[in-house]
C-alpha cells in the first residue's frame, strides 16, 4: 500500500481560512514550543527557521524531495482534487469545456482569466492567425536536424531558438511585451511542431493556411500534400481540438513548475518554455503516450494481457498510462478521451488497439495491486491511439502533448513573473557528503 499523501493534502485549498489558526510545535530536544501560522491549509516552510538547538544552529528545514507536500505558489489558474477526479480552468469544469468550448477560447480564458466576449475571442483568434509564420531561418534551423532526429528534440531546439528571433523578449516586465509573447507562442507552436513531422517524413514544410481554424490549420500543415486547398473532416479537427484542451493545464506538474522555475531567473519566456518541453519529453510525463501505444504493440494480443500483469505486480513492467501524482481516482481527462476515440475511429476506423487497452484497463481495475496502489487511467492512456488513428508516429505524441500544454505553461509564467511573492526558484539541500578534506596529490592518490 502507497504511503504517499492523499491528493487532497497535495493541492492547497482555494478558500482562505480564518488566520487565527495556528500549529503549535515543541521541538523534543530543546523543549522549547512555537506556535506558527496556519493560511488556507499550509504552514510556511521559513516559519519552522526559528525552530533552533542553539544560536548557531541555521534553523529546522523542511525535506521534501520530489515536492510531495509542497506548495510553491499560489494559483489562480487550476484546481485539482485529485481524489475526487475533478478539475477545472478558472474554475469551470474540463467536462464544460470539453464539450462546449474551442481550444482558443480555453487558451483565453487561461491567459485571461476569463471567458472570453464575441468580440474578444474574434480578436484573439485574429491576433493568433497573424502569428502562425514563423521567419524562413527557422525552418533553415530545423532542416539542420538529422532526418530521424525526435520531433520533441526538434520543437524543444525550435522553441529555444525562437528567443535569439525575439530579443525583446527578454523584458518581461512589459505587459505589452509579455502578451506578444503569449500570442507569438501559442501561434507558432503547431507550425514548430508539424515542420519537425514533415522533416521527418522527409518532406516539404506546409506554410499554415490562416483560413482554417487552429486545429485544422495544424492538421493541414501535418498532412497537406498536392490538393490546392486542405479541407480538414471536421470530427477529427474536433476531437483534436478537445485534446488540446484536454492537455491545456495541470497546475504545478513537472513541466510547468519547470517553466516557473527557469522563469524565476527573469529569463525570456521562449528560454522558459523550452524548458517546459524539456520536462515534457520524459516517459514519466508527457512521453508516456508514446510508451503506452509501444506497450500495446509489444502485447500484441488480449491473451498476453495477463503475463504483461503478473510482470508489473512483479515490479519488472510498468502499465505505462496508469497512475499519477495528484490522481488517485479515474482521471477526468481519460474518461473525455475515451469518448473522442470514438468520433476519431468513425472516420478512420477502429485502432486495432483499443480492444487491448480496454481489456488491459478492465483487468487492472480489478485487480488488488492497482486497487490498493489508487492507480487509474490517465490522460495518456488513451490520448496516444486517437494520434496514432490520425496517422502520427508514436514520436509524435509529445509533441501534442505541448502544443496544447503552451497555453498553460505561459498562463502559470504570466501569474509567476506577476506575483510579488516570488522570487528566483533555490531548494536547499540537505548536504550529506565529505567536508574539509586534505587535498592529495595526484601521484599520492592510491
Ligand atoms: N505501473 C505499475 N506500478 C505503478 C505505476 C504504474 N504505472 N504507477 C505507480 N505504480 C506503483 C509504484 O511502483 C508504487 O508502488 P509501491 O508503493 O509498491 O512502491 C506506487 O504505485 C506509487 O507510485 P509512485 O511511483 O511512488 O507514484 P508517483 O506519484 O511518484 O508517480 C507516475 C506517478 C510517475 C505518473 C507513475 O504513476 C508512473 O510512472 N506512471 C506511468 C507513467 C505515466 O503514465 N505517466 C503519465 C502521467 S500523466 C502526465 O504526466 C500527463
Amino acid at each position: 500500500m502507497s504511503t504517499k499523501p492523499e491528493a487532497s493534502d497535495v493541492t492547497a485549498p482555494t478558500s482562505s481560512r480564518e488566520s487565527s489558526e495556528t500549529l503549535t510545535i515543541t521541538d523534543n530536544r530543546t523543549g522549547s514550543t512555537y506556535e506558527v501560522p496556519i493560511t488556507d491549509g499550509a504552514i510556511r516552510s521559513l516559519d519552522l527557521r526559528q525552530i533552533k538547538v542553539d544560536e548557531d544552529d541555521f534553523g529546522l528545514l523542511a525535506y521534501d524531495p520530489a515536492f510531495m507536500n509542497t506548495a510553491s505558489c499560489r494559483s489562480t489558474i487550476t484546481f485539482l482534487d485529485g481524489d475526487l477526479g475533478v478539475l477545472e480552468y478558472r474554475g469551470y469544469p474540463i467536462e464544460q469545456l470539453a464539450e462546449q468550448s474551442t481550444y482558443l477560447e480555453v487558451a483565453y480564458l487561461l491567459v485571461h482569466g476569463e471567458l472570453p466576449t464575441k468580440a474578444q475571442l474574434d480578436d484573439w483568434t485574429h491576433q493568433i492567425k497573424m502569428h502562425t509564420f514563423v521567419h524562413e531561418n527557422v525552418k533553415s534551423f530545423i532542416q539542420g536536424f538529422r532526418h530521424d532526429a525526435h520531433p520533441m528534440g526538434m520543437l524543444l531546439g525550435a522553441v529555444g531558438a525562437l528567443s535569439t528571433f525575439y530579443p525583446d523578449a527578454n523584458k518581461i516586465h512589459d505587459a505589452e511585451n509579455r502578451q506578444l509573447q503569449t500570442v507569438r507562442l501559442i501561434a507558432k507552436m503547431p507550425t514548430l511542431a508539424a515542420f519537425s513531422y514533415r522533416h521527418n517524413m522527409g518532406q516539404p514544410y506546409v506554410y499554415p493556411d490562416n483560413d482554417l481554424d487552429y486545429a485544422g490549420n495544424f492538421l493541414g500543415m501535418l498532412y497537406k500534400m498536392t490538393e490546392l486547398k486542405y479541407q480538414p473532416d471536421p470530427r477529427l479537427e474536433r476531437a483534436l481540438d478537445i485534446l488540446f484542451i484536454l492537455h491545456a493545464d495541470h497546475e504545478q506538474n513537472c513541466s510547468t513548475s519547470a517553466v516557473r522555475a527557469i522563469g524565476s531567473s527573469l529569463v525570456d519566456p521562449y528560454s522558459a518554455i523550452a524548458g517546459g518541453v524539456a520536462a515534457l519529453y520524459g516517459p514519466s510525463h508527457g512521453g508516456a503516450n508514446e510508451e503506452v501505444v509501444r506497450m500495446l504493440l509489444r502485447i500484441g494480443t488480449k491473451d498476453n494481457i495477463p503475463d504483461f500483469i503478473e510482470g508489473v505486480k512483479a515490479g519488472r513492467e510498468r502499465l505505462m498510462g496508469f497512475g499519477h501524482r495528484v490522481y488517485k481516482n479515474y482521471d477526468p481527462r481519460a474518461r473525455i478521451i475515451k469518448k473522442a476515440c470514438d468520433d476519431v475511429f468513425e472516420v478512420t476506423g477502429v485502432n486495432p488497439l483499443l480492444s487491448i487497452a480496454t481489456e488491459l484497463e478492465k483487468i487492472a481495475l480489478g485487480e488488488e495491486y492497482f486497487v490498493s496502489r489508487r492507480l487509474y487511467p490517465n490522460v495518456d492512456f488513451y490520448s496516444g491511439l486517437i494520434y496514432q488513428a490520425l496517422g502520427l508516429p508514436a514520436s509524435m505524441f509529445p509533441v501534442m502533448f505541448a502544443i496544447g500544454r503552451t497555453s498553460g505553461w505561459i498562463a502559470q509564467w504570466l501569474e509567476m513573473v506577476q506575483d510579488p511573492e516570488q522570487k528566483i526558484a533555490r531548494p536547499l539541500q540537505i548536504y550529506t557528503g565529505e567536508r574539509r578534506r586534505a587535498y592529495l596529490p595526484l601521484d599520492s592518490r592510491s
